[in-house]
């Protein structure tokens, strides 16, 4: 059960803020799409108008606020800059992954699974890696995919269904 509670508070500390960053651009109508509506050689959107500036603010905004409770549960105040890191990074694995699907094809908004549930967190996780923050807890990173996949598709339905989101992935 301590293990549980540990685990809890890890998961909430270390992955609150990029889930929260990742979450976050879904609230606000963003209409400057990154890419500024630039196609790649391939003759497709760059990353899509699913990929906008007041998004990737608001989500940079979001994981810095969520980072002040971690870094106190962390008991580290440079975990502030940190979980604020993991959030620009979340976004920028985010933006990996709207480029992927566009290669592949895909329209905005179209499901591409495991890149859609996991992209954020992925390079959320290599950030904290390269910074030692992972040390010997991979297994709860392992538990935490698991989770995000889960809650991911849960997170979802409940936008689709509240009207934020015009498909249920
Ligand atoms: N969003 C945004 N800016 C970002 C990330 C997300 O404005 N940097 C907003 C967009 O309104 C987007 C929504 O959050 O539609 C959900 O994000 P996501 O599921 O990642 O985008 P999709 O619309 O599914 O587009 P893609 O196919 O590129 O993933
Ligand atoms: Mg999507």
């Amino acid at each position: 059960m301590m293990d549980a509670v540990e685990y809890a508070l890890w998961f909430l500390a270390m992955y609150g803020p990029p889930m929260l960053s990742n979450a976050a651009p879904v609230l606000v109508n963003g209409v400057i799409p990154i890419d500024k509506g630039r196609f790649f050689v391939d003759g497709r959107r760059l990353l899509g108008d699913g990929k906008t500036v007041e998004g990737f603010v608001t989500g940079a905004v979001s994981g810095f606020v969520a980072s002040i409770p971690a870094a106190i549960v962390i008991g580290t105040p440079l975990f502030v800059l940190v979980g604020l890191a993991a959030s620009i990074a979340a976004l920028l694995g985010d933006i990996a992954g709207s480029f992927l699907k566009r290669r592949l094809g895909l329209e905005r908004g179209a499901p591409l699974f495991l890149v859609d549930q996991l992209d954020f967190m992925l390079a959320a996780t290599g950030l904290y890696a390269a910074l030692g923050y992972i040390g010997d807890k991979w297994i709860y990173v392992g538990y935490t995919m698991v989770l995000v996949i889960m809650l991911h598709i849960a997170t979802n339905n409940v936008a689709y269904y509240l009207g934020l989101k015009n498909t249920r992935w």
